[in-house]
């Protein structure tokens, strides 16, 4: 039984009055991630949701767990970002990019559809394409699933500036 939570804690009302156990998930899934990437430190938690316009998509499983109480399988986390992007031709442009900025589905349910399941629902839900999202140094397993999902094989490197 699974289904996909939203999370926006300064609409969330929800969020607000669970607030203890969804920033305990936050932080636990955040961590999950981090360490699945390979980083020093997450880049999903619950302080950093509450501070900022980025959505996050939960992908959880109702009656999961040991307990039956439910459990999250994993997250995505998107954002927009000014960006300095180059095209194929090294040609420069500023553009106000949607980004992928985490992506992580629990080791035990990974290569089950699951990361499919959650990327899909962004998409239409955000009314956008893959080939049209920037991803900061993609992992070789998201490189691979987007080439099996969406048939993206070509990426254009980028070095990313930030505009102020
Ligand atoms: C990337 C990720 C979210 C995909 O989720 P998922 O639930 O495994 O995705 P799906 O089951 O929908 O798709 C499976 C496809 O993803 C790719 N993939 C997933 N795990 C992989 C692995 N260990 N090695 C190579 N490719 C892998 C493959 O293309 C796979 O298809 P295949 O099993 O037929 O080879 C997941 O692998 C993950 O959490 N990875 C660790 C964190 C990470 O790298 N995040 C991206 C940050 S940039």
């Amino acid at each position: 039984e699974k289904y996909i939570l939203l999370v926006n804690p300064k609409l969330s009302y929800c969020f607000s009055l669970c607030y203890h156990h969804m920033s305990e998930i936050l932080d636990k899934i955040g961590w999950a991630s981090a360490v699945a990437q390979g980083l020093q430190k997450p880049i999903t938690s619950a302080l950093k949701m509450q501070n900022s316009e980025h959505i996050l998509y939960l992908l959880t499983d109702r009656t999961g767990g040991l307990k039956k109480h439910g459990l999250v399988i994993g997250l995505l986390k998107m954002g927009w970002k000014n960006l300095y992007l180059f095209d194929k031709a090294g040609k420069c442009v500023q553009k106000n990019t949607l980004c992928v900025l985490d992506f992580y589905v629990h080791e035990s349910m990974q290569r089950q559809g699951c990361g499919n399941i959650l990327f899909e629902h962004m998409l239409q839900d955000m009314n956008v394409k893959a080939h049209q999202l920037a991803i900061d140094k993609p992992s070789q397993k998201f490189l691979c699933f987007l080439n099996k999902h969406y048939g993206l094989n070509q990426i254009v490197p980028q070095n990313f500036f930030e505009s102020m």
